[in-house]
């Protein structure tokens, strides 16, 4: 396949509906089987020769959901980062978080941390996980950081780049997404990396979460690289 995004985004909805469809009592079957999909999306990602692939696996506005609910995520995270450590390996998967992950239960956050270490040292592809993210709560913590500086006399205001903002947030070792894909229908970005996908392509699918499969991803990736990506210039000087 040609020109394979080397980051993509994307905003795994549907578990709920899914598991309602269904006929499951609970939402958390769709969560669990949620993983499943999470799995296979990102071997089948690094196969396909993509580099990065964030997911946004729990928004800091899912705190809200029912406490049963949250508790039910915080278990699955923990149990499947233990689990789906030898898939990591195997597929020279490194492992990352980004969001406000003081937030999250110490276990999970332990747990998060030693999955980080173990797989450290893999190259193919760097799978970032979005736990308690938000990315308004993103931006406001890099203006703190910004405005601090400038208080202490680090940093002139006028003298702020958009570098500066870039380094200044949870992504600052990422590059920016090229592909965000939303599943589940809704067309929306409840959140979500605001800043970096400025330029990023938008492919939404109607698929639910725990159905997505190789082919939906092929899918989205052909709608990507039919698209023309102009970063507002005209079609003619691109193809000067
Ligand atoms: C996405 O599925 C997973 C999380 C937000 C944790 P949902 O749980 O939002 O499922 P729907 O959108 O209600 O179907
Ligand atoms: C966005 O999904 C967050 C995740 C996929 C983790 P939501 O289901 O929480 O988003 P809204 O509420 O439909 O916008
Ligand atoms: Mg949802």
């Amino acid at each position: 396949m040609k020109n394979i995004p080397q980051h993509v985004a994307i905003i795994m909805d549907g578990n709920g509906r899914w598991a309602k469809k269904q006929g499951f009592t609970t939402r958390v079957r769709g969560h669990e089987l949620g993983v499943e999909a999470l799995r296979r999306a990102a071997t089948n990602a690094a196969e396909l020769g993509i580099r990065y692939l964030t997911v946004y696996a729990f928004s800091e506005e899912n705190w809200q959901r029912p406490k049963v609910e949250v508790d039910a995520l915080m278990n699955i995270l923990m149990t499947s980062l233990s689990k789906e450590l030898p898939v990591l390996q195997e597929n020279q998967i490194r492992l990352h978080a980004i969001g406000n992950l003081d937030a999250l239960p110490a276990k999970a956050r332990a747990q998060l941390d030693a999955t980080r270490a173990a797989t450290a040292g893999n190259t193919r592809m760097v799978l970032t996980l979005a736990l308690s993210y938000g990315s308004r709560q993103e931006l406001t913590a890099a203006v703190q950081g910004l405005a601090r500086r400038a208080a202490n006399g680090e940093l002139e205001p006028e003298a702020i780049t958009e570098a500066d903002i870039a380094q200044s947030l949870w992504t600052h070792d990422l590059p920016d997404p090229d592909l965000v894909i939303r599943t589940s229908g809704e067309q929306r970005i409840s959140n979500f990396l605001l800043w970096q996908i400025s330029y990023a392509e938008l492919v939404f699918l109607p698929v639910l979460w725990p159905d997505f499969s190789k082919e939906d991803l092929v899918a989205a990736l052909e709608q990507y690289s039919s698209r023309e990506r102009r970063l507002g210039k005209t079609s003619e000087q691109l193809h000067a």
